[in-house]
């Protein structure tokens, strides 16, 4: 109990870690939350900051989920619970590094929409389901230009390829957590969504247009 309340504590800390926002502050002097689409995230920081701040933020948001995921893994190998309790708890700890993404602690509880945390939390949990949801984003992106719609089309196709049994037998509860962010994916790309319909929603290339 001591050791589950300390690594919960740790996940929600973990997640809370602003990286976009702290790596424009000390690197390049701008609170990324008032440029592009002011989201605190990867994408944004791509967008605003070049490549080189994009890719840090995305790993290191990314680790974050994926750590705080990995902590259960911690508790099986010192024999403190079983693979099933442990899997249970991949969720719950992985769970609140995506809230600490969310809401974090560090900066007056306005974070990002937690799709580069879910990632990580993904690929501890489920590698195979992560990596065909990253290849879904990719081609989703590649047409579509649109960075958010590759992050809801593939949060939604997880538990879907999940349930149509495309990786083998999975735990349910696994399924009912990838229903769950993909639900929470979508809420959090909400404004999003709206500058789709609008045609207003910032597109990005992987390949910049040449001038
Ligand atoms: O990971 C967030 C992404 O899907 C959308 O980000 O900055 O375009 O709102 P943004």
């Amino acid at each position: 109990i001591l050791f589950i309340t300390s690594f919960s504590i740790l996940s929600y800390l973990l997640g809370s870690i602003p990286t976009a926002i702290w790596y424009g502050n000390a690197y390049h002097s701008i609170d990324i939350r008032l440029h592009g689409s002011g989201n605190a995230g990867a994408t944004n920081t791509f967008r605003v900051l070049g490549k080189k701040a994009g890719s840090i933020v995305l790993f290191v948001d990314a680790l974050k989920g994926f750590l705080a995921t990995s902590l259960a893994s911690v508790l099986f190998y010192m024999h403190q619970v079983d693979w099933q309790t442990c899997v249970t708890l991949k969720i719950f700890f992985g769970f609140l590094a995506i809230i600490g993404h969310l809401l974090p602690v560090f900066c007056n509880f306005k974070g990002g929409k937690g799709v580069a945390t879910t990632l990580g939390m993904v690929l501890a949990l489920h590698p195979a389901a992560a990596l065909a949801s990253i290849l879904i984003f990719l081609v989703v992106f590649a047409i579509s230009h649109y960075v958010s719609l590759g992050s809801m089309v593939a949060s939604i196709l997880f538990p879907v390829l999940l349930t149509w049994g495309v990786f083998g037998p999975v735990e349910p509860a696994i399924i009912y957590f990838g229903i769950f962010i993909a639900v929470l994916v979508v809420f959090t790309h909400r404004m999003n969504i709206v500058r789709i319909f609008k045609g207003t929603e910032n597109r990005m290339y992987l390949i910049p247009a040449k001038k």
